[in-house]
């Protein structure tokens, strides 16, 4: 068989947050495929990149204080660490801030220009007159024009869902701001999707199907016909390319070298960055780009994407690489998104998880590998991580079917056989199998992108390992004299299937088989050792154990730390460790001497439910230097709902004094498990740095419980 040229890749996560379970689906999925590609013995790339430029990047960026290139870096960091703890093992992880995404960018830009698909136009958009900027639509906010509900993004309403253009907000106002925007024109660069050629090719290559059969999965080629409309029908509507200054990305270039100071919209210079970085791995290792780029290549070229960019990569980018001079997608793979316990990510359930904090947990990656690979089909259906059946599935598959057939043998072999296998025949791997075609249907499902099917195979096979060991009960054959022969028979068959089935398992769990590697003394597995047998006299290592169980409580810490871990804007895991650290120290009171603290905007500041509180009871915690426990009433009526707080301000108040008062609390803030209890919020208190003295908040007369501060 001839090796196939194979060039995968995963979209590029943005440079502004952290990786988390949700993203993990798409990368595992691609790198269980790429692992099993290579495997197989094929010339298989998996190349990525962070997504670096845009005005959320930007904002963020100015926002912590720091240059959006330093914040890039910082996170191309954490990125890559996250993803080497998952095991996903690109080829290349680069960057979209790079010289070769700003060629690939400008040299496509100016391929599209010579064919007549741009256009320059000016149009309309809402501008930030406080921070002079043009306001991309999910920074604008407003009331809903269709049901009225307050604080809608600019696009879309989720409070009814009714999409809408932000000038149809009523009383719009600037997320970066606060201000009302205005209306301003400037001039935008438009790839014309709209133009004959495009609609032409795009029909064309949707629905075409080439000797790999048809470039989009059946859901995904529907979505393209509605989007597409019927035959004759133009519903194609030109894409604005250009973001106004200022920008974080590559400006546009003007004739002979002439500035535009109009900037690639990152969704631009995006998937280019697919190429960047398979031009840098290219100029690394001396393989040729054209093989795969070019417009004669015959390589294979795969992008695997969530659901909702399909748009992006279905319609937009071959459109651009086709009239570029570049070779298409050979399939484009959609995923569904991930839900937790059955419902969407959720930071105050502790299910929005980070992937970062599930490795701090002690979680072993591999277990969510193999849940992930077990609901995987290769459709766009979305997945479900179900936190009981996680620990029932991986505890019941991986360590009870698994790896309990290695640990119920190889003691025996180290023990008795001093390390060596028996001599063990084919045909008697294939009886206890009873089907030598199970490898390919594997290997056929793992190329299909059905990884449930493979695991159900394979777990068939391992139930039939396990009843043979079962049946053969070498523990009471190790206590019989004169079976010895036997023994090592069994065992010496065990270790073998044992092996097939780390081999069979290797592309979803590739640590654990580079253990086995270990334990057994071979070299790297291949696909072809599904089947081999090792020789008679091959000597194994002394068995440890390979994989711990899973233990409920272990899923009980981790939603615990993503609960605690919550702050309404820290997005990257620094920034919550900030967060976290300034929970602590705000524990205590909350001060307001600094006058120079960063501008928020009014959306910000009404995240936080600010209350006014009763404090029912004060009490003394003990062992705590500077702690008080108050239980504060939010409401007047008996019964009314109570929270505790731990609050630093036992040096200014006697507890006694305080019973009775009203003050004011942060509501809406993360429960904050602490060494005396839970604490439930925070009461607010002024103070000096400079000068002694601390002092809670009180509101004025007529105030009562649970009303609302503004
Ligand atoms: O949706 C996203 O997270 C984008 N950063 C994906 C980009 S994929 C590719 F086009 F670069
Ligand atoms: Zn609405």
């Amino acid at each position: 068989m001839k090796p196939r040229q194979i060039l995968v890749t995963s979209a590029l996560p943005y440079a502004n947050g952290a990786i988390h379970l949700g993203h993990l689906v798409e990368y595992i999925q691609t790198d269980i495929w790429v692992r099993f590609q290579k495997l197989s013995g094929h010339e298989c790339y998996y190349v990525c990149a962070d997504d670096t430029h845009g005005t959320p990047i930007m904002l963020r960026a100015e926002k912590e204080g720091i240059s959006p290139e330093a914040l890039i870096n910082r996170v191309h960091a954490e990125h890559s660490r996250d993803f080497k703890g998952f095991h996903v093992a690109f080829d290349n992880y680069y960057t979209t801030h790079s010289d070769e995404t700003r060629h690939y960018s400008e040299e496509i830009y100016a391929r599209l220009k010579k064919a007549g698909l741009i256009e320059v136009r000016t149009i309309e958009q809402y501008y930030d007159p406080v921070k002079e900027m043009f306001l991309p639509d999910r920074f604008i906010k407003g009331e809903c024009p269709k049901c009225g509900a307050k604080d809608q993004y600019g696009d879309a309403c989720e409070s009814c869902g009714a999409a809408y253009a932000p000038t149809e907000l009523v009383n719009p106002y600037s997320a970066v701001s606060g201000a009302t925007p205005v209306l301003r024109e400037s001039e935008h660069y438009f790839f014309r999707l709209s133009d004959a050629r495009c609609q032409e090719f795009l029909r064309r290559y949707t629905q075409s199907a080439g000797p790999l059969g048809p470039v989009l999965q059946p859901e995904a080629s529907n979505k393209m016909q509605e989007w597409l409309g019927a035959p004759g029908e133009n519903k194609l509507t030109d894409w604005d390319i250009s973001r106004d200054a200022p920008y974080f990305g590559f400006e546009i270039p003007g004739d002979e070298g002439k500035s535009t100071g109009k900037f690639f919209y990152v969704w631009l210079d995006a998937p280019i960055g697919y190429m960047g970085s398979f031009r840098n791995l290219c100029d690394r290792t001396g393989l040729d780009f054209d093989a795969f780029w070019g417009p004669a290549s015959q390589a294979e070229l795969y992008h695997f994407i969530g659901k909702d960019i399909l748009y992006f990569h279905a319609l937009f980018w071959p459109a651009e690489l086709a009239h570029a001079g570049f070779r298409t997608p050979t399939k484009i793979f959609a995923h569904g998104f991930l839900t937790v316990d059955g419902a969407k990510m959720s930071k105050s359930r502790g299910t929005f998880i980070t992937a970062e904090s599930y490795l701090a947990q002690g979680l072993n990656p591999e277990w969510l590998r193999y849940y992930y690979a077990a609901k995987l089909n290769g459709s766009i259906e979305d997945i479900d991580l179900n936190l009981d059946d996680f620990v029932a599935r991986v505890n019941s598959d991986l360590i009870g079917k698994y790896i309990n057939i290695a640990s119920r043998c190889a003691g025996f072999i180290t023990k008795r056989f001093a390390g060596k296998l028996a001599e063990v025949k084919a045909e008697h791997m294939l009886a206890i199998l009873g089907d030598g075609k199970l490898p390919d249907r594997v290997a056929q499902a793992f190329d299909d992108r059905d990884f449930s099917r493979a695991l159900r195979e394979i777990m068939a096979y391992a139930d039939k390992a396990n009843k043979f060991v079962n049946d053969q009960k070498p523990w009471e054959l190790a206590k019989l004299a004169g079976r010895e022969e036997e023994l090592h028979q069994v065992c010496s068959l065990a270790i073998n299937l044992f092996k097939s089935l780390t081999a069979l398992l290797s592309p979803v769990l590739p640590s654990l088989a580079a253990e086995v590697e270990a334990f057994l003394g071979i070299a790297r597995l291949t696909w072809a050792d599904t089947r081999s047998i090792l020789p008679a006299g091959h000597r194994i290592n002394e068995y440890k154990h390979l994989m711990q169980r899973i233990e409920p409580k272990q899923i009980e810490a981790l939603v615990l730390a993503n609960r605690e871990s919550l702050e309404p804007s820290a997005e990257t895991p620094s920034q919550q460790r900030h967060a976290q650290h300034q929970q602590a120290t705000e524990d205590k009171v909350q001060t307001s001497a600094q006058t120079s603290e960063p501008v928020i905007s009014i959306d910000d500041f009404s995240k936080v439910d600010l209350r006014i509180v009763k404090i029912v009871a004060a009490a003394h915690v003990e062992g705590a230097e500077k702690l008080l426990k108050l239980t504060l009433a939010l409401g007047e009526e008996p019964g009314a709902e109570t929270r505790t707080v731990f609050a630093g301000i036992k040096s200014a108040y006697a507890p006694e004094a305080l019973v009775g008062r009203l003050t004011i609390m942060v509501a809406n803030l993360a429960p904050r498990k602490m060494k005396f209890g839970l604490s439930e919020g925070m009461v607010l208190a002024a103070s000096d740095p400079d000068s002694p003295g601390l002092f809670l908040l009180s509101p004025d007369s007529g105030a009562v419980p649970g009303m609302r501060v503004k």
